[in-house]
């Protein structure tokens, strides 16, 4: 593949690149969403094509379902493949835990069950999705449309409750209508700046009825590998 990028494309491509090396013939491998995922289908794309790799993959949403299949990667669902070797997924934020915020794009739900039904779970990332806190990026809820406005609430009063610098709860938009996940549900961007406790908020979170999954990833990633614009990656 010849490249030329910029500094934020090369630093995702080199992790996504480096993230390969993982990969071997007769794998089962659940393929993340977002810019950095799409990097690793192109990669594994051409190594189906070029080099023989034969894997099936289990894609994370809609989106890397038809890049997958454009890149000419056999496609299986999860249920078909049983268990995963590995995912690969990028991430909206890792912390020195390697606990994550993800769901940037949307996809945190089926991002979440197919990194727990994994052997491991890579994450690509470019350098400037590291954190000492999780939160300054706004924590995606999946939550169902029924009775949104009462998750919501409910959501809301958790937040006064728990270790949080900021509480504003705001429900994801595409232009004037709500924003839909493949699943059919609605998104609520929880804008927090710190989370203090984020295992604890995970957990209380997901007791809410209506909340379908939140964007916290705890104990589920194994390897970060973060890739800079000069082309540098580091494990
Ligand atoms: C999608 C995700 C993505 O992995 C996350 O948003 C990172 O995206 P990108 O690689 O484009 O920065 O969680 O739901």
């Amino acid at each position: 593949m010849t490249i030329d990028l910029f500094p934020m494309d090369t630093a995702k491509f080199v992790a996504a690149k480096q993230a390969t090396h993982y990969v071997q013939s007769g794998m089962k491998v659940g393929l993340g969403t977002g810019s950095t995922a799409a990097w690793l289908v192109q990669c594994l794309g051409e190594m189906v094509r070029d080099h023989g790799l034969q894997i099936k993959g289990v894609p994370t949403s809609n989106r890397t379902a038809e890049l997958a299949r454009a890149a000419g990667i056999e496609i299986i669902t999860l249920d078909q493949a049983k268990w995963l070797d590995l995912t690969i997924d990028g991430t909206d934020e890792y912390d020195a835990n390697l606990n994550l915020i993800k769901g940037g794009g949307g996809a945190h739900l089926r991002e979440k069950i197919v990194a727990t039904a994994s052997d491991r779970m890579i994450v690509i990332a470019d350098a400037s999705k590291t954190v000492a806190t999780l939160g300054a990026f706004p924590l995606p809820v999946e939550v169902l449309p029924f009775g949104m406005q009462i998750t919501r609430g409910l959501i809301e009063e958790l937040l006064v409750g728990v270790d949080v610098l900021g509480r504003d709860v705001i429900q994801r938009m595409q232009g004037d209508a709500p924003y839909v996940t493949d699943e059919g549900n609605f998104i609520l961007d929880l804008h927090l700046k710190s989370i203090g406790n984020p295992r604890q908020l995970a957990m209380m979170l997901n007791q809410i009825p209506g909340v379908v999954e939140n964007g916290l990833f705890i104990d589920i990633c194994d390897v970060v590998i973060v890739g800079h614009g000069t082309g540098k990656v580091e494990i």
